[in-house]
């Protein structure tokens, strides 16, 4: 008994450790994935608040908040460009972009791309 009392003792502490390294951690993630976004070119045409030449990255949120495949789908639709959805402008095929990059920006933008 005395030995299960500690294990879940030792559960508690990783637990908060953990989430204390994943605090820590965010902002760092934030400013990843941004540079990442600058990296690819995407802010050129993207930003966070403003409508450029492609959706405001606020109202890309917006319209798939809630919606649960919203990430997968938004990751293809990142790599593959289109027209349509948001008005008459295309936005170019990101073929050199990884799924693994076009998912990190997917979700920072589901995220408010902050
Ligand atoms: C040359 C300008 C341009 C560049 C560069 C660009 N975009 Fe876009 N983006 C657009 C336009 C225009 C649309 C709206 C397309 C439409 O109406 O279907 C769009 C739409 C989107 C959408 C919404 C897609 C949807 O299915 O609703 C996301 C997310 C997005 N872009 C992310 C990115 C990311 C991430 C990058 C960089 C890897 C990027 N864009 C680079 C112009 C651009």
């Amino acid at each position: 008994m005395k030995f299960s009392i500690s294990i879940r003792h030792a559960m508690n502490h990783l637990a908060l450790c953990l989430s204390t390294a994943l605090i820590a951690v965010a902002p760092f993630a934030a400013q990843a994935n941004k540079a990442l976004a600058e990296k690819n070119g995407c802010l050129g045409c993207h930003a966070a608040a403003v409508k450029l030449v492609g959706p405001a990255y606020k109202d890309v949120a917006a319209k798939y908040a809630g919606q649960a495949d919203a990430t997968e789908m938004l990751a293809k639709s990142i790599r593959a460009g289109g027209t349509g959805k948001w008005g008459e402008m295309a936005m170019p095929a990101q073929s050199k972009l990884s799924e693994a990059d076009a998912k990190k920006l997917a979700a920072w933008i589901l995220g408010g791309a902050k």
